[in-house]
């Protein structure tokens, strides 16, 4: 059934997604110019459903530029089902008008991928419920939290571990890792200011983790500030160990360095590519599009 679907990345997890599919992969031909313009060029597909896999990740409006023009030349060759798997989906945390004047970039994103013809879109662990509802097209969130819990759970032998958020608005998400953990989790409370992008967090928490292992958990890695601040405070309280667990490791600036300075071990899935990788996305992701159903008949 699947070699009906074409494949079109020039990635990694868009190779692996189309042998896992036995799908027809297509690398699209991407010129880039001196003045940074992107010319995508694929050849005549005809197939019914062809899916675009890219990850938005730095340069980010270079692979949106590319993943909008590759979609629009598919729906220009008349292709039904185009489906954009974009494992880590940026502007996510854009999701709303936080200053008076701003634009809602995560809408913008939704609108800017229905206008080309997406038909689907797939991501995983998107920053916010907010974002994804923005998209007028089916558009679909798949956890990794299964996956990362899974490799956690076969390969590290936790002792009395409990998951902490730096957040607030990350509590749901520690709750489910910590409920695939078979413990507990609790919050941090971070606060950003929005002018300035600077964040805080209280260190005046009351915590109970002397000799535990704390596994930090977060759904992006940035700048890794939230991490940073929230392993100072969780450092002060005694834990055995901590883990730093992540989907999207981002990683922009000083960020790799800064991390590696702490003590703690790193995971996260390869949405992006680094070097704590551990959790391949691509079985995520088909193993999600076989429960999903494709189109292909
Ligand atoms: C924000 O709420 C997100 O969930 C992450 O905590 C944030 O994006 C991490 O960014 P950074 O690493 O720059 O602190």
């Amino acid at each position: 059934m699947h070699n009906e679907i074409s494949i079109i990345s020039d990635t990694d997890i868009g190779e692996r997604i189309a042998t896992e599919l036995n799908a027809n992969l297509i690398k699209p031909n991407i010129r880039l110019f001196e003045d940074g313009e992107s010319k995508i060029a694929i050849p005549k597909i005809q197939t019914k459903t062809c899916m675009v896999i890219q990850s938005l990740y730095p340069p980010i409006d270079r692979h949106l530029v590319q993943v909008l023009m590759t979609i629009k030349k598919c729906n220009e060759y008349g292709i039904k089902d185009i489906y954009a798997i974009i494992p880590y989906l940026a502007y996510s945390r854009q999701d709303k008008e936080f200053l008076d004047g701003e634009l809602i970039s995560a809408k913008f994103i939704a609108e800017l991928f229905e206008s080309v013809g997406t038909t689907k879109l797939i991501t995983i662990d998107i920053h916010s419920k907010l974002a994804l509802s923005y998209f007028r097209i089916d558009a679909i969130n798949i956890s990794a939290i299964p996956f990362l819990t899974e490799f956690i759970s076969s390969n590290i032998n936790l002792h009395n571990p409990i998951v902490v958020s730096p957040d607030i608005g990350g509590s749901k998400r520690a709750e489910d890792f910590a409920k695939c953990l078979n413990t507990i989790s609790f919050s941090l409370k971070k606060k950003r200011d929005r002018n300035t992008g600077k964040i805080s967090m209280d260190d005046t928490i009351e915590l109970n983790i002397k000799d535990r292992d704390i596994l930090i958990i977060d759904d992006i890695i940035s700048t890794g500030n939230s991490i940073i601040k929230a392993y100072d405070i969780i450092k002060t309280h005694k834990p055995r160990k901590v883990y730093v667990v992540c989907t999207h490791a981002l990683l922009t600036g000083e960020a790799l360095k800064r991390l590696k300075e702490l003590d703690v071990e790193f995971i996260s899935t390869n949405s992006i590519p680094n070097e704590f990788a551990k959790v391949d996305i691509s079985t995520i992701i088909t193993k999600s599009l076989h429960r999903i159903k494709i189109q292909d008949t």
